[in-house]
């Protein structure tokens, strides 16, 4: 008889590995060049040296991957493209998220939050709009799940969400990107009586603060963001078992015009979690660039450095933290010019 195998895949199913702790060596290897760039002022050089590192290190996941969520169309972004085929090509086929910094001007200032993230989900299941490049969105941890409703007011969504957490309104706090299109949202939560963390950058981060088991000190996500952010928070809160919702925000008439163009009839709909990613079998792992609320930044220390990351499986719901001791001498040693050795 074959023994039981983990959340009910069967011992022959693609994804039956564990791929989020392959994708950690990933999201480590570019947090680690990403990191040297803390407090340069170069936002640009962060993120090549993320993207090279990143890349370079996506050769030995053994996967069959195509970038969905990546650094744009190929004439702009040579690497990490979308479209571009990574991994090994051996099977599961997968679709691939990744955003090689959440928070390039983060890391360029040198403040808190600023990530490295990659994203897994079967070939074909995750969402794909690139001519409208804002979401809004709403993200909560498990135990606000299903208080959520993008459509209704922001106040009966916080009154919602602390029914749901058994506290009261003024004990939840909510992330917001600080941007002047938040002003009006801003002032609807204040009136709400919650509490604001406003961030300069990484809505990422936000969300899966806003989902974590512990204490980050947020409860919800609330504002507009990027759209592959929304994707890739959506895969973080899938393995979290939070809630996010999202709807498209066009920022002109081009912008809704492009995408009517390109099939995308309704753009006032909600997207839920399985509009944003139609898949259970998720894998996500993130590394700290610089220091955060739930992922330290990189330390160097000569030859030595110490990074801190996060595993995560949406069909187990496992989540992995990991700090790991990296000898950058016995890397270099083994490298052949190329950024990353596999360790
Ligand atoms: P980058 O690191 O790519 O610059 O993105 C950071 C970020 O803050 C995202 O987390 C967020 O979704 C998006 O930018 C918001 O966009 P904008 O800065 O245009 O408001």
């Amino acid at each position: 008889m074959q023994p039981a195998s983990i959340a009910g895949l069967g011992s022959d199913h693609p994804l039956e590995r564990n791929l989020a702790l392959e994708l950690v060596r990933v999201t480590e290897a570019a947090a680690l060049h990403a990191a040297r760039w803390m407090g340069r002022g170069d936002k640009e050089a962060a993120d090549q040296a993320a993207v090279d590192a990143m890349r370079d290190a996506l050769r030995f996941v053994d996967m069959d991957g195509i970038v969905v969520i990546g650094e744009g169309e190929k004439d702009e972004a040579p690497m990490l493209y979308i479209g571009e085929r990574v991994g090994t090509g051996r099977p599961p086929k997968v679709d691939v998220a990744v955003d090689p910094i959440d928070g390039t001007n983060l890391t360029a200032k040198g403040l808190p939050n600023a990530i490295t993230v990659v994203a897994l989900a079967e070939r074909g299941t995750m969402y794909y709009d690139p001519h409208i490049m804002y979401m809004q969105k709403i993200a909560v941890g498990p135990a606000a799940r299903g208080a959520i409703d993008i459509n209704a007011p922001v106040k009966d969504n916080l009154v919602r969400i602390a029914r749901f957490m058994e506290r009261n309104v003024e004990d939840i706090t909510v992330v917001v990107l600080d941007r002047p299109r938040h002003e009006e949202l801003i002032d609807e939560i204040r009136a709400a009586g919650a509490r604001i963390k406003l961030i300069t950058d990484g809505d990422v981060a936000g969300a899966v603060m806003a989902a974590l088991p512990g204490d980050t000190g947020v409860d919800v996500l609330m504002g507009i963001g990027g759209t592959p952010e929304a994707v890739l928070a959506t895969c973080a809160l899938k393995c979290l078992h939070g809630e996010m919702q999202c709807k498209l925000w066009p920022r002109s008439k081009e912008e809704r015009q492009k995408a009517r163009d390109a099939g995308n009839t309704d753009l006032d709909r909600v997207l839920g979690m399985s509009d944003l990613v139609n898949s259970d079998d998720v894998f996500f792992a993130a590394s700290g660039i610089t220091d955060g609320e739930f992922l330290n930044g990189v330390r160097y220390r000569g030859d030595l450095a110490e990074t801190s990351s996060i595993m995560m499986r949406a069909r187990s719901g496992t989540i992995r933290r990991c700090e790991t001791h990296h000898h950058l001498d016995l890397k270099r040693n083994l490298s052949s010019g190329s950024p990353y050795v596999p360790d």
